[in-house]
């Protein structure tokens, strides 16, 4: 590897490299180029050893038990909430609740706020490019409580058109669910106004944090917002890692997700009464290793230079898009003036899911589909896409090599 390429912006991205051993290996006879960090990122070693470490040294139920390993998992489960607590900002680790990932925490806030604080005729407000998992939830929610969903348009940049917010608030709109980055085109949006338009209007919002924790520092206190939920694997942990934050005020108010052990107060077969946060809303056995997993992987991103390596990625970012551009017959979808990490395309004539496949040839890993995203898509016209998505281990040279394999797709179906 070049000097020029190792340094990039004073980034040490080989170093970086050997912190991820999956990195390592050959695919298809080639180096893996792995450009599918939106869907999962990869975990470095210093997250492998402390998972393996729980499991070989500390394996053992948390809250539940007086013995020496229940008490040293609960610590070690207890230390990866205040890590996360400090990365987020925010101010109290109640404020965290441990779920699955994203998916699960939306559903979390769609029950324990959803269900309690939205009636029929009120109105939640989504954003056009929303994941699956921020539309379906509230619109199932809606159709039980006879509550509308309205949707925050968005232009062919893939920006958001913040001038309708205001006209879509109404004083029926109980919630609004935006996500922080566009795991289909790219788009960072502008929470903190977002959160200061809806507040005005005494309208909570929720982010979709899943694309964002992963690529911005993130201040739940500066964005302001009401909730800002969190995928552990975006952000190089184990699978079943994840954070709903929310301010302790709605969590105090709202109703239990999940009933079960740990969530209790007091159990009688007339009635029962919740534990204080943030067990209200951890019912039965969570995923202690995977949680323990996501501390390490903040102590990791702690322990790298993040604003470095968030310029290093935009810089990857602009070196992909000026590359694929200047290819003929190549769409970018999502052209957005903020955007992070992620470049979806179309070659024209060339269906997607083929272009994966020819890529997957040449070693290198991409998604092609509608990204969860199918609004995205109708709105653009296209069945799909391919995306490339960044982190601070791809290279300058992954790039290059991802835009020699577009015109190898281009020549195939010439
Ligand atoms: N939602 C994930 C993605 O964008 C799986 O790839």
């Amino acid at each position: 590897m070049s000097t020029a390429a190792k340094e990039l912006n004073g980034w040490d991205v080989e170093k970086i490299r050997n912190d991820f051993p999956v990195l390592r290996q050959t695919v298809n006879g080639k180096p893996l180029v792995y450009l599918d960090s939106a869907a999962s990122a990869q975990v470095p070693q210093v997250v492998i050893d402390r998972g393996s470490r729980y499991l070989q040294d500390e394996h053992s139920n948390i809250h539940r038990g007086v013995h020496y390993l229940s008490q040293k998992a609960t610590t070690a489960f207890e230390g990866a909430r205040e890590k996360v607590k400090r990365f987020i900002n925010a101010r109290e680790s109640r404020e965290c609740i441990f779920v699955r990932g994203c998916t699960e925490g939306i559903n979390l806030v769609t029950h324990g706020y959803g269900r309690k604080f939205v009636g029929a005729g009120d109105e939640i407000i989504i954003s056009a490019m929303e994941h699956h998992a921020n539309i379906v939830p509230w619109q199932m929610l809606a159709e039980e409580k006879g509550a509308k969903i309205r949707v925050l348009p968005m232009d062919e940049r893939g920006e958001l058109q913040l001038d309708q917010l205001e006209v879509l608030i109404t004083s029926r709109t109980k919630l609004i669910c935006v996500m922080h980055v566009s795991n289909s085109l790219g788009t960072i949006n502008p929470i903190k106004e977002i959160c200061h338009i809806a507040h005005k209007q005494g309208v909570p919002v929720l982010v979709d944090g899943a694309q964002g924790a992963a690529h911005l520092s993130i201040d739940v206190q500066d964005l302001d917002c009401d909730f800002y939920i969190i995928s552990g694997h975006k952000m190089y942990a184990p699978t079943g890692s994840g954070v709903v934050y929310g301010k302790a005020e709605w969590l105090e108010e709202m109703n239990p997700f999940m009933g079960g052990g740990d969530m209790i107060k007091t159990v009688t077969f007339e009635k029962s009464t919740y534990a204080a946060l943030p067990n209200k809303f951890e019912a039965g056995t969570p995923a202690i290793s995977s949680q323990i997993g996501l501390g390490a992987a903040i102590d990791y991103l702690n322990s790298i230079d993040r604003e470095k390596a968030e310029r290093y990625e935009a810089e990857l970012l602009a070196y992909a898009t000026a590359k694929l551009s200047a290819i003929e017959g190549v769409r970018l979808i999502g052209t957005a003036r903020e955007k992070a990490s992620v470049i979806s395309f179309t070659v024209e004539g060339v269906h997607p899911h083929d272009i994966g496949t020819i890529f997957d040839n040449e070693g290198i890993a991409i998604r092609a589909g509608h990204h969860c995203a199918q609004p995205v898509m109708q709105f653009f016209k296209i069945p799909a896409t391919a995306r490339a998505s960044f982190a601070f281990y791809n290279t300058k040279e992954e790039v290059d090599k991802l835009a020699d394999a577009v015109q190898k797709v281009i020549e195939v179906f010439a």
